[in-house]
Formats: structure tokens, C-alpha cells, sequence
């Protein structure tokens, strides 16, 4: 033991002292998106863990779910909370809800060794069109009551209430590509100058959601090129301000937008952006790495957009996969994770924007359940009249996305894709034996079921939270009810 020492505590500190470095380096600019709609959610420690290892400085939740939230404690990462939707109305209708909700959500972590709470989100795409203007009314009353809470806490000046909008609350007239033909969607464009001055007035940002992706996924005729960053498409010219890419050309549509709005200069912070990996025929691993390089290169060069020339503030969505996100947008919407749902980087990215192919750092600690898989039993043959029901009720529990046209599992032979379903079910019944039955036509196997570019996953060990409580309860009844489908 004698003589060895200093050398090594020597090294360990400028090892400690490059990746320190590094980290600061990281991600400038660059925040990401945290969202929680899983079957079997990491634990937020492990989360946490891995924004710190990927030296992530900067997360936006979704609500405030106070196990995440305490998670986010002495990290020092900046933070922004949210209400979520089905609040709005509340935070509208009086002071006293706000101001509580700021106290138990805000002011409770404001404080030394406590979380760094830079925004809160007031809902999450109120206007999009899709909500057929269901928070047309409350949204802005209730944007008013949070910042007049954050203020008469005292914290206003540093915490900031802002409204995260999808970019399809401004468009151009007839399609026109033209971000100067811009200007905010006619029927909440009252309400919008409305919001816009006041969220200028107090010094809070715009914040908005810009996808090429769905650009691409919504019209066939979109050229594919002008979705990515490195050229290869035809620039739209707009009177001598050219665009090479559609983000710019969204983004630049929100600056005139504001511009016509009558706060020019008003700071903007892209709340989400990415591209996801399954679900759809654009959506790959290959499309997505294209994506983020391009994207994260801009950034690192603080090149911004014609109009806005300079350092831009971004939150990638997103961080981890999501199994029980709504497939009404498509079934894309439950991969736009840069991690696997057990915390594993899809691709390489490098953060700092220099273009190294790169892996970002796995999450620590991860547990899977045993490695078994559910299958179809093909000696059950005589009850195969069953199969289409059974394979319904898995799916409408489990995540089957991957089965569709374009996505990762789309190909498998029929009795594969039954195989596919019954397992996505069985994993994400935490493997309970039950699960895997559906009246004999199941059986558990310990042979990887995976296919080719088709993954059967294993699941995690999930912890003990409402999650789990509520898987067990669609066990229970769906033991009931297939017993009593296939037995009847
Ligand atoms: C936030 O505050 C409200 C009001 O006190 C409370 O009902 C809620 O449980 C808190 N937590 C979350 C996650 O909203
Ligand atoms: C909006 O309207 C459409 C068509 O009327 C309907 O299908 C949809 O469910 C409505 N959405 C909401 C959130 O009310
Ligand atoms: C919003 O308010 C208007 C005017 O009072 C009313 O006509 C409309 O039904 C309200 N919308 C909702 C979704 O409550
Ligand atoms: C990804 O999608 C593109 C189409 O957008 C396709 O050309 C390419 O082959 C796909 N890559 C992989 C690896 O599937
Ligand atoms: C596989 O399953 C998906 C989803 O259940 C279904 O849409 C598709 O038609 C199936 N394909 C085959 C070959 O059975
Ligand atoms: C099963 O096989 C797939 C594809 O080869 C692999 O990615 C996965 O890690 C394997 N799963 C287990 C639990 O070994």
C-alpha cells in the first residue's frame, strides 16, 4: 500500500476537473423535456442521474409531481414546473387556488439546497386546435393569477409564468410558406396580443413547440430535405431573406408574428423540439440523429435564424420513451425519447454540438424483470377463434405501436405480431403469470422473442406508485373478463 497515493488523488482531480469542464461545456442552451406517461417510470433519482452524467442543465417538466420535483433538489439544474391543463380552470376561477398552488409547489422548493425554479408553464398547448378552444377562456386569466402568486411571493422577478404554445397558433394565409406572411391563427389572434403583451410586459419569454417532423408527417408533397439542416433542398426565398430549413422558417413565422403583434423584440424559447424513432415511416433512428445533428450544430454555433440572428434557448422532447402517451397525434408519439424506456441513449448525440459520434450515458441502476418473455402458444390451436379478441385487449392496454406500417416491429409474420402483443401486455403487466394466458393461447418462454430490427422488451422493476396500483386493478378485471370471453 506504501507510496501510491498522491499520484492517483492527483489524477483523479484533473479527471475530475476535465469532466467537470466538459459538463459546463454541454448542452449550452440546450435543455430537454421530462415527461412522466410511462407504464414503469425510472426512479426520478436514476433520472436525475443520468441529466447530471449527460451534463444536462436544464429540464421542463410537465407538472409538479413533488417525487420528481424533490428529485431536482441541490442539482442546481434549472427548472421549469407546470400546471397541466385540467387545472387551468381552477387557477382561473380565483386568486386563492394560484397563490396555493405556488406555495405547495413553488415557494415550498425555493430555497437553498432546494430546486432552481426558473418558469412555470400555465398548460401545455392550450390553443392547440385540436382542443376545439376547450381552454380558450382560462388560459389567460389563470397565466395572470400564477404570476400575480409568483410575485406576491416574492419570487416573480426570477420565476416566470409563461404559456408553452404548439406553432399552430400562428400560420400563413392559403399555406404560404412565407414566414413574412405570418401572423397569429385568426380566431385567437385577440386573445393572443392579449397574452404576448402581457407575458413582454413582465419580462417572460414566448415559448413554443417547433416539429419539422409532423411538417413531414402531415403533407406527403413535403420536400424531406427541408426538414433536416444540411441543405440539400431548395431555399425559400423570402424577398431576399432565404431559408434552408423549415425550424427557421417556423420559428421566423412566429417573429413576424410578434412583429405584427406589436412586441418585436420579444424573447422567444423553443419549448420543444426533436424527432422520434418509431411509429412512423420518417420516424428512425437514422432520421433522428440526422436531426439532432443539424439542430444541435446550429445551436453550438449560436447561428439562430435569419431574423434572429444569435444564441438560441431550446428543450429537446424528449428524454425518455413514453408508453402511455395518446397515439391521437400518431403513433409516434410514444417514442420521442433520445433514452430507451430503460434509460439507454438510441443513438449517438453529441450535446456539445461539435458533431462527434458520441454515446450519451446510460442510467445507473436500472433493474429488468427476469429475462422470460409471453408468446403465442401454436399448440392451441383449436382456440384460435379467440385470438383476435385477446389480441385487442392487450393492445388496448399495452403499447402495440411498433406493429404499424413504417414502425420497427411492421413486417413480423402474423403469428410473430400476436406474439408481439401478447408480450408488450405481459412485460407490462410486470410479468405477472396471469397476464400471460388470454385462455391457454399464451405461454411464457426464457428464448428471446425478438426479431430482427423488432425488439420484444424485457421490462423494468417499477417502484410502488399509482402506476403500479393501477396495473394491478386492469389485471384483475381483465383475468375476469377473458376467462369469462373464452370460457363462456
Ligand atoms: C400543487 O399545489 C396544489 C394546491 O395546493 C396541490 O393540490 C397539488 O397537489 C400540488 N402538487 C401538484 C403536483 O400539483
Ligand atoms: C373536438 O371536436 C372534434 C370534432 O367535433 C371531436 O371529435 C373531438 O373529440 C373534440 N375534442 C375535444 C377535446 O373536445
Ligand atoms: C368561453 O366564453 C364564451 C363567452 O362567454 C362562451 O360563449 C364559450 O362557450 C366559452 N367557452 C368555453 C369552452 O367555456
Ligand atoms: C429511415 O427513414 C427514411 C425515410 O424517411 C428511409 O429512407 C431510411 O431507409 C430509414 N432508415 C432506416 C435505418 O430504417
Ligand atoms: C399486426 O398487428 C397490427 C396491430 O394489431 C395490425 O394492424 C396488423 O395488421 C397485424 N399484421 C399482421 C401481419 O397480422
Ligand atoms: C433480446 O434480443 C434483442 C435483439 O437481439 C436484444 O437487443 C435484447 O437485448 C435481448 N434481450 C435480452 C433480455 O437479452
Amino acid at each position: 500500500m506504501a507510496g501510491v497515493p498522491i499520484a492517483p488523488a492527483r489524477v483523479l482531480a484533473w479527471t475530475t476537473f476535465a469532466l467537470l469542464v466538459s459538463v459546463v461545456v454541454n448542452a449550452d442552451g440546450v435543455g430537454i423535456n421530462w415527461g412522466t406517461l410511462m407504464s414503469h417510470p425510472m426512479l426520478p433519482t436514476t433520472v436525475v442521474g443520468m441529466l447530471k452524467a449527460n451534463g444536462i442543465t436544464k429540464v421542463k417538466l410537465f407538472d409538479a409531481d413533488p417525487w420528481t420535483v424533490g428529485a431536482l433538489a441541490g442539482t442546481g439544474i434549472e427548472t421549469m414546473l407546470a400546471i397541466p391543463n385540467d387545472q387551468l380552470g381552477r387557477m382561473s376561477s380565483k386568486f386563492k387556488h394560484a397563490k396555493k398552488w405556488v406555495e405547495n409547489n413553488v415557494t415550498k422548493y425555493d430555497n437553498n439546497g432546494g430546486v432552481n425554479i426558473k418558469y412555470v408553464a400555465v398548460g401545455n398547448e392550450p390553443f392547440l386546435k385540436s382542443y376545439n378552444g376547450s381552454f380558450m377562456n382560462t388560459t389567460f386569466p389563470a397565466l395572470k393569477n400564477v404570476q400575480r402568486a409568483l410575485n406576491k411571493a416574492g419570487v416573480g422577478n426570477r420565476i416566470k409564468a409563461v404559456v408553452p404554445l404548439n406553432a399552430d397558433v400562428y400560420n400563413s394565409p392559403g399555406n404560404n410558406p412565407l414566414p413574412s406572411a405570418g401572423s397569429f391563427r385568426s380566431d385567437i389572434r385577440t386573445l393572443m396580443f392579449e397574452i404576448v403583451h402581457y407575458l413582454n410586459s413582465n419580462g417572460a419569454p414566448f415559448v413554443v413547440n417547433i416539429y419539422p417532423f409532423i411538417s413531414l408527417y402531415q403533407s406527403a408533397s413535403f420536400p424531406i430535405d427541408y426538414a433536416f439542416f444540411d441543405g440539400g433542398s431548395i431555399p425559400v426565398n423570402d424577398k431576399g431573406v432565404k431559408y434552408t430549413n423549415v425550424f427557421d422558417a417556423n420559428y421566423d413565422t412566429l417573429v413576424w408574428s410578434l412583429k405584427k403583434a406589436g412586441v418585436p423584440n420579444m424573447k422567444i424559447i423553443v419549448g420543444e423540439v426533436g424527432w422520434p424513432t418509431d411509429g412512423d415511416k420518417n420516424a428512425n433512428v437514422t432520421n433522428a440523429k440526422r436531426f439532432y445533428d443539424g439542430l444541435l450544430k446550429k445551436v453550438a454555433k449560436k447561428e439562430g435564424t435569419p431574423l434572429r440572428p444569435g444564441p438560441m434557448e431550446m428543450y429537446i422532447f424528449g428524454l425518455i420513451d413514453e408508453d402511455q402517451k395518446s397515439v391521437q397525434p400518431g403513433n409516434f408519439e410514444r417514442h420521442w425519447g433520445i433514452f430507451t424506456y430503460d434509460g439507454k441513449p438510441k443513438f449517438p448525440m453529441d450535446l456539445t454540438g461539435r458533431g462527434e459520434d458520441r454515446h450519451l450515458v446510460s442510467a445507473v441502476g436500472v433493474k429488468h424483470l427476469p429475462s422470460q418473455w409471453c408468446v403465442l402458444n401454436e399448440d392451441a390451436k383449436d382456440k384460435y377463434k379467440q385470438l383476435p379478441i385477446s389480441v385487442n385487449y392487450a393492445c388496448s392496454y399495452a403499447d402495440c405501436t411498433p406493429l404499424g406500417y413504417g414502425s420497427s416491429c411492421y413486417g413480423l409474420s402474423q403469428n410473430e405480431n400476436i406474439s408481439y402483443s401478447f408480450n408488450i401486455y405481459f412485460q407490462t403487466m410486470d410479468q405477472d403469470v396471469r397476464a400471460c394466458d388470454f385462455g391457454g393461447l399464451a405461454k411464457i418462454t426464457m428464448k428471446n422473442a425478438s426479431q430482427g430490427s423488432c425488439l420484444f422488451p424485457v421490462q423494468i422493476v417499477s417502484t410502488g406508485d399509482k402506476a403500479a396500483v393501477a396495473r394491478i386493478l386492469v389485471l384483475a378485471v381483465s383475468v375476469l373478463m377473458i376467462g369469462a370471453m373464452v370460457f363462456v
